[in-house]
């Protein structure tokens, strides 16, 4: 949680944020304020009711957010601060930070992450008065982000598709045609009004106002942008990974030093009522860490008789930096049938 990838210069995350930063300051001299420091425990009610997140939305399930007790949690996306900083009188700024969510394993997945939120907002005379601003405010989004996209990525193809967020109408998200396929690149929309009447403090003026906003992961940018083939590798100290990066340098491609051989283990159990693929998941990374590669369902069936179902995961371990040894894995994969069998209640086979 300290480790603080995206305020590190020469790290690839610290790139990307400050390639974005450098594109807003340019496109708008002195406007934009850019946060980077503020703290990823955040109440509830940030994460969630502020930003109009129905009650029964799955992201608020403990399957999928980290509670760390009494109303709060670890944020699971940087929208978490919109309220805040529009309730600090801030009308256009960016906010970068690690967020949490659980979830399964695999070369793009990793509990923690970092995303940077965008916010700008409008005043009538921007739009000309003439509506209420939806529409200048959709069309500053969009060519906003196509010139971002053009800015990182060079001359790319861009297209936009329809999305859903709870806190944007409409909400969209941004592709671009990269080396030949289509990308994800980021989610955003026109700010719920309701988020932007009921922090912002009214100026003077008593103008009409409208919003966009935009939240984006920057491994998923850099992965794709540096050519990283693996999520692990933003977290290794190791120099091979650390020396290929330079700050402000956006052209690097990685060079794998080195592929180590993977080792496959294969686990089979009944259910659990505690059992989800996250909790699994959550359970093999307390074990193995950053050894763990994948977990994926490989076989799974249900006994009509007994009324049980089976699945059967195979644990991919390999190092990023090194190899492993055989009775190494074995531990591993001993302490792992342990712990799900202690934590999740699961019955092996
Ligand atoms: N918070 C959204 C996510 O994590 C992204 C987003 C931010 C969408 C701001 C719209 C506006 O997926």
């Amino acid at each position: 949680m300290n480790r603080n990838l995206h305020r590190t210069e020469s790290h690839p995350l610290g790139i990307i944020k400050a390639a974005i930063q450098e594109y807003f300051e340019g496109r708008h001299p002195g406007e934009f304020r850019f946060f980077d420091d503020l703290r990823p425990i955040v109440k509830t009610e940030a994460n969630f009711d502020e930003l109009l997140i129905p009650e029964d939305h799955v992201s608020r399930s403990p399957n999928d957010t980290y509670y760390v007790g009494d109303g709060t949690v670890l944020r699971c996306h940087t929208s978490a601060h919109q309220a805040e900083l529009l309730r600090g009188g801030h009308a256009a700024f960016t906010c970068t930070g690690d967020v949490y969510r659980r979830d399964t394993i695999d070369a793009t997945h990793y509990p923690v992450f970092h995303q940077m939120e965008g916010v700008r907002v409008f005043e009538e005379d921007d739009w000309g008065g003439e509506g209420d601003g939806t529409a200048h405010a959709e069309a500053e989004l969009r060519s906003t982000l196509e010139g971002l996209a053009k800015h990182l990525f060079g001359d790319v193809e861009c297209r936009w598709v329809d999305a859903y967020f709870p806190f944007t109408e409409p909400s969209i998200e941004l592709e671009i045609f990269y080396r030949g396929e289509w990308l994800e690149v980021l989610g955003c929309g026109v700010m719920r009004q309701e988020i932007l009447e009921g922090n912002l403090p009214a100026g003077a003026s008593g103008k009409r106002r409208r919003a966009w906003a935009f939240g984006l992961g920057l491994e998923r940018l850099a992965m794709v942008l540096f050519g990283i083939p693996d999520i692990r590798l933003f977290w290794s100290g190791d120099e091979r990974f650390l020396s290929q990066f330079k700050a402000g340098d956006l052209t690097t491609q990685f060079q794998p030093y080195s592929k180590y051989p993977p080792c496959n283990k294969d686990m089979a159990f009944w259910l659990s009522d505690a059992f989800t693929e996250n909790n699994l998941c959550e359970v093999v990374r307390g074990v193995a860490g950053d050894l763990c590669e994948e977990v994926k369902l490989i076989d799974e069936f249900t006994n009509p008789k007994l009324g049980r179902t089976s699945h059967c995961y195979r644990v991919v371990y390999r190092s990023m930096d090194r190899s492993l040894t055989n009775e190494e894995i074995d531990a591993l994969q001993e302490r792992v049938r342990e712990e799900v069998v202690g934590q999740l209640g699961v019955e092996l086979r």
